[in-house]
C-alpha cells in the first residue's frame, strides 16, 4: 500500500482525477463527502490543506504527495521533487489596478499569501517592498487602497478582470509537482514509481490530444 498526500480544492480534485483515470481510484471516494481518508488501487489517500502536503511527506506519514510549485517554493520540505505532472497549470504574477504605474519614490506596497516567494521575486529584480500579508481574496487590497499591486497566482485571469485588476509582471511559472518521502522512495521505488509513470503517461497523452 502506498500512502498519498492530496492536497484539497481545485488542484487535488484534478490530480485525483487523472489517479481514478489512471486504476488507482477508490470506491470510497466521493466529491461531497468530508471523510478525509479513503483508499483503493493499492493506493490510501489523505485530504489535507494544500499548505500541509509537504509536512505529511517529509515525515513520512504520506510516501508520496501532490502540491502545487506555489505552495512548494513558499514552504520548503525536505521531501524529494520527483516529477512535474504538467498540470494545474497556471502564473505566479504581479498585478495592480488597471493603468497603475510604480513611481519608485516609495517600497512598492506588495498584498500576498506567499510571503517569502515575493520577497525572493522583488529582490531579484531589485525592488524594495513593503509585505501586506493576507490569507485569501487578496485582489480586494489593491482595490481597497492597502496595498499597491498584489503577488499572486493567476489561472484564468478572471479573478483580476472581474476586479479591475491586470497583469504587471509575471514571476514564475506553476504546475502540479510529485514529492515522495525520500526513505519511503528507496523502499517502495517500484510501487511509487509506477503510479507517477502511469500518471505522467496519461497527462502527457491528454496534454499532446489534438
Ligand atoms: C486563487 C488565487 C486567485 C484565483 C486566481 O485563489 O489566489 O484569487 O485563484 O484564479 P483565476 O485566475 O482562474 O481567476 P483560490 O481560489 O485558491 O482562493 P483564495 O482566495 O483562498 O486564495
Amino acid at each position: 500500500m502506498i500512502n498519498v498526500a492530496l492536497p484539497k480544492g481545485r488542484l487535488g480534485e484534478k490530480v485525483y482525477s487523472v489517479l481514478d483515470r489512471s486504476g488507482y481510484g477508490s470506491k470510497e471516494y466521493s466529491a461531497d463527502s468530508r471523510k478525509l481518508v479513503f483508499s483503493g488501487g493499492g493506493v490510501s489517500y489523505f485530504w489535507v490543506k494544500p499548505s500541509d502536503v509537504g509536512v505529511y511527506v517529509d515525515t513520512g506519514a504520506a510516501d508520496m504527495g501532490f502540491i502545487g510549485k506555489d505552495i512548494l517554493g513558499e514552504y520548503p520540505c525536505g521531501a524529494y521533487e520527483l516529477l512535474d505532472l504538467s498540470i494545474g497549470k497556471c502564473q505566479m504574477c504581479v498585478a495592480g489596478k488597471k493603468g497603475f504605474e510604480d513611481g519608485f519614490s516609495r517600497p512598492l506596497k506588495v498584498a500576498t499569501k506567499f510571503v517569502n516567494s515575493a520577497r525572493r521575486y522583488f529582490s531579484s529584480v531589485g525592488r524594495e517592498i513593503e509585505i501586506v500579508k493576507l490569507n485569501g481574496s487578496v485582489e480586494l487590497a489593491p482595490v481597497l487602497g492597502i496595498a499597491d499591486v498584489i503577488f499572486d497566482v493567476v489561472e484564468t485571469g478572471d479573478t483580476l478582470r472581474e476586479n479591475g485588476l491586470e497583469v504587471i509582471a509575471r514571476a514564475f511559472p506553476i504546475s502540479a509537482r510529485v514529492i515522495v518521502n525520500k526513505s519511503a522512495y528507496k523502499f517502495k521505488t517500484e510501487e511509487i514509481n509506477a503510479v507517477a509513470e502511469k500518471l505522467k503517461g496519461i497527462v502527457n497523452y491528454e496534454n499532446n490530444q489534438i
